[in-house]
């Protein structure tokens, strides 16, 4: 890190990048403005100063070696959706589904609300690859922060520093601006964590025909770290329309048989639906001669590459996890993942110094601090961790990365998985007939959210889980889906699953976890053609026998009620679309019109309720 007030003594020629720089200093009126080499020395440094800052708490080095824990003001703890915005030149580009401002409205509103937000603080210049770097699918991006957390988390999350700027040379980069929006005036003393209070002076804006990002008010997670949500979803989406691949919110990993033959996945389900578990599974018993290995657990870029299969990379270098929910048996890998060198956000602190969720492993301590800084007991009647709180690990310490996780050219995907979170009437899993069905399943996945203030289990629709990132409209973006698996010879199999349904009496009808690796091998049998299947009015699906049950005991009865369907609920499932395609007026693509009716047909002229084990 090069401590020097002056933009023009930074590591780098680009000339762009050095006016750009040097023009944010000028608008934000930073103390200082501090280039990132991405050293071990400077992250130190800079944890060292945020914990004497008191952003920082270092945990027992003998429990954590070289871990942190920041407390997240109360205000600022998730994804602010109602006040992300996507400003392309018309509203009609962006689509029903996003926010959208005038262009130079917002520039001049940025303008105003970016001038002096630097006053006291320092401006740090964080330059990015999404994706390894030099490889021909990965990006650069440049994020200026004055958040000295943005800067750590940004080393874990991408491959960051001087590096960087080498192979950027005099080329293009994504310029990714943020600021906590908390400027200090003369003497001021700072706070734990800076940002702005008011949620209605937060921004976080794309603007998609210059590939910029402006994020302002906020310190957390996606807000803040620009290379995920923003760059490597939002931004990175229209960039893939207009060249020819896909970004998508999607894990990837892979899926290795006890003959040694390897499957990748991409698999999409909308946040906190367990992808990083999925994307680390562990499998069960019964499946010793089976590994699987992780590429990525929340983003994939995809494209097609010369031998004409898709091929994808994970663009990002670490894991934001939900901690809440993960432990030894639901996460074994990330549990371990995260046993140094990692950064935890707004979750308890122990009294030996450690950290703790609630549904961590063993009993709950008998006393610790929560995440907000108070003391907390078990029966206290509050949670210990925030819901969204978060632990920040290297990809590279996980047990299960898979050997190809850096591999520039990427894994070759042969399945797709939609999956959302549904309580009832949605099977355990099911096979689009062909691509473009499964795009339609893809695109009309729901998945239910309790509405806190009645306490009713309301469902959205969330299409390809992309509803909060698609940087365009999401009727363009399901042609785009359609037209990419048109220029494959052999596009991946498509799959919708779902390990949410419950029984009658509320409890969750599917173990999930690692016995998710029962429904993964019918995938992989699918794909490779050995798998039997019967066809349904909503697409393939396994009987009974075609599930290896070894080392579970689950009846045929209840596996019946995971995956039976009724033509009634399937009809209204089928409706129910409309309201969604409505959104979207003529820019719908005309196979999703045509697929609807062949759906409604097919249900039309199905028995009351179908059970497919018995059938055959
Ligand atoms: C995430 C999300 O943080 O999807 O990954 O919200
Ligand atoms: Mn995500």
């Amino acid at each position: 890190m090069s401590n020097k007030s002056s933009v023009s003594e930074g590591k780098t020629s680009n000339k762009k990048l050095l006016a750009w720089v040097s023009e944010m200093a000028d608008l934000c009126k930073p103390d200082q403005v501090v280039w990132c080499d991405g050293s071990q020395e400077e992250y130190d440094r800079l944890c060292e100063l945020m914990v004497k800052a008191g952003t920082f708490i270092r945990l027992n080095p003998d429990k954590r070696p070289n871990c942190f824990l920041a407390r997240s003001h109360p205000s600022d703890v998730a994804r602010v959706e109602e006040r992300t915005f996507i400003c392309a030149a018309t509203k009609e580009e962006v689509g029903p589904t996003n926010n959208w401002a005038p262009p130079a409205e917002m520039r001049e509103t940025l303008k105003g609300v970016f001038a002096g937000c630097m006053r006291g603080r320092t401006m740090y210049v964080i330059p990015f690859s999404m994706g390894p770097l030099g490889s021909p699918i990965a990006k650069i991006g440049v994020e200026i922060s004055d958040s000295p957390y943005v800067v750590v988390n940004m080393r874990i999350m991408t491959r960051m520093g001087s590096k960087v700027l080498d192979v950027l040379g005099d080329g293009p980069f994504i310029p990714c601006m943020h600021s906590v929006g908390a400027p200090l005036a003369a003497g001021q003393k700072d706070v734990t964590w800076p940002c702005e209070g008011d949620i209605g002076k937060k921004y976080i804006v794309h603007f998609p025909d210059t590939t910029e990002i402006w994020s302002y008010g906020s310190g957390y997670g996606g807000n803040a770290l620009l290379g995920k949500k923003c760059l490597a979803l939002r931004i990175a989406s229209v960039m893939a329309r207009d060249e020819g691949w896909l970004a998508e919110h999607m894990l990837i990993s892979g899926l290795q048989g006890p003959d040694g033959e390897k499957t990748y996945i991409g698999a999409a389900f909308p946040s906190a639906c367990g992808k990083t578990n999925l994307a680390m599974l562990r499998p069960p018993a019964g499946f010793e001669n089976w590994k699987v290995t992780t590429v990525g657990d929340d983003i994939a870029w995809i494209k097609k590459a010369p031998d004409g299969l898709l091929r994808a990379i994970n663009p990002e270098a670490g894991f934001f996890g939900v901690a809440p929910g993960t432990n030894m048996s639901s996460n074994a890998n990330a549990m371990l993942t995260m046993t140094k060198n990692s950064i935890f956000t707004n979750v308890a602190l122990t009294d030996d110094g450690d950290v703790w969720w609630e549904g961590m492993d063993g009993p709950p301590p008998a006393h610790a601090i929560d995440w907000q800084g108070k003391d907390w007991t078990p029966d206290c009647g509050r949670p210990a961790a925030h819901a969204n709180s978060r632990f920040t690990a290297p990809a590279s310490q996980c047990p299960s990365i898979d050997a190809d996780w850096e591999n520039p050219n990427g894994v070759p995907i042969s399945a797709f998985i939609f999956g959302g979170r549904m309580s009832k009437d949605m099977p355990l899993v099911y096979q689009a007939f062909n691509w473009a069905h499964g795009v339609y399943l893809a695109a009309t996945m729901g998945s239910e959210a309790t509405a806190a203030a009645i306490g009713q289990v309301a469902m959205r629709r969330d299409p390809m889980a992309m509803l909060p990132f698609c940087g365009y409209n999401m009727a363009d973006y399901f042609t785009h889906w359609l037209n990419v698996g048109r220029k494959v010879s052999n596009p991946p199999r498509i799959f919708r699953v779902n390990w949410f349904r419950k029984g009658e009496d509320g409890k969750f009808l599917w173990p999930g976890f690692g016995d998710n690796m029962r429904v993964l091998k019918w995938i992989v049998d699918r794909v490779h053609g050995r798998g039997f299947a019967v066809e349904s009015p909503i697409g393939w699906m396994p009987r009974y026998e075609d599930i290896e049950w070894k080392g579970l005991d689950f009846p045929a009865k209840s596996f019946h009620d995971l995956m039976s369907v009724g033509r009634e609920a399937g009809t209204a499932e089928a409706h129910s679309h409309e309201e969604l395609f409505d959104r979207f007026l003529d820019r719908l693509p005309k196979e999703f019109t045509f697929e609807r009716e062949l759906l409604r047909s097919r249900l039309w002229r199905s028995p009351d309720r179908w059970e497919l084990a018995r059938e055959v």
